[in-house]
């Protein structure tokens, strides 16, 4: 289904709406942590797109780091399960960490990442997510930073792929399945 994406794709959050958004997050991020150190935490590989304009637009003190969990198949369907196949190389024991994903769908891919940071006993943990399907949650998620609320849709671009394709699209778009 992936090959045939593009053409039924529509734009669902465009440039200027995604820059805008991000804008905001990163001057409250920049707000509550204003005089404190921020480790910035990306989920590899959907947030990466989100995450390196959320970063441009933070001035704190920060450091960069990636992980990577992985709940998919080449399908849309979550499939439960969750492994992290990719840690950080820092100690977060008494840091600020700020956790950043593409998007939260069942949840089930941040409760296990929340689960294994938060008991490294870092100072302050926080979400930031581009995207929130919450229709489509089986377990409960706190986003602290959330870009948009979107509906039950399969979306890709700015970051997130369908079987790997389409990551590089500058917007967020949707495939109409009707
Ligand atoms: P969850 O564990 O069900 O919350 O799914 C989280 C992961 O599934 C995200 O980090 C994405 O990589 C992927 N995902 C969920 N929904 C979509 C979508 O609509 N398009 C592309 N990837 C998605
Ligand atoms: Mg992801």
């Amino acid at each position: 289904m992936c090959m045939e994406l593009l053409k039924n794709s529509k734009v669902l959050v465009g440039e200027a709406e995604l820059d805008n958004r991000v804008s905001e997050l990163a001057q409250q991020i920049n707000r509550d942590f204003a005089g404190e150190k921020l480790i910035v935490v990306g989920v590899l590989k959907g947030a990466f797109m989100f995450m390196s304009d959320l970063l441009k637009k933070i001035t704190l003190d920060t450091e960069v780091y990636f992980l990577k969990a992985e709940s998919y198949g080449n399908g849309t369907e979550t499939s439960g399960t969750v492994k992290i196949t990719k840690d950080i190389e820092t100690d977060i024991n008494g840091q600020n960490v700020l956790l950043v994903e593409d998007i939260i769908d069942s949840g089930f891919t941040m409760r296990e990442v929340f689960k294994l940071l938060a008991k490294r006993n870092p100072k302050s943990l926080k979400l930031a997510s581009c995207l929130s399907k919450p229709s489509r949650r089986k377990c409960e998620i706190d986003i602290d930073y959330l870009g948009f609320e979107i509906p039950d849709k399969f979306v890709i671009g700015y970051g997130l792929d369908c079987a790997e394709k389409y990551r590089n699209l500058p917007y967020i778009g949707y495939i109409e399945t009707e």
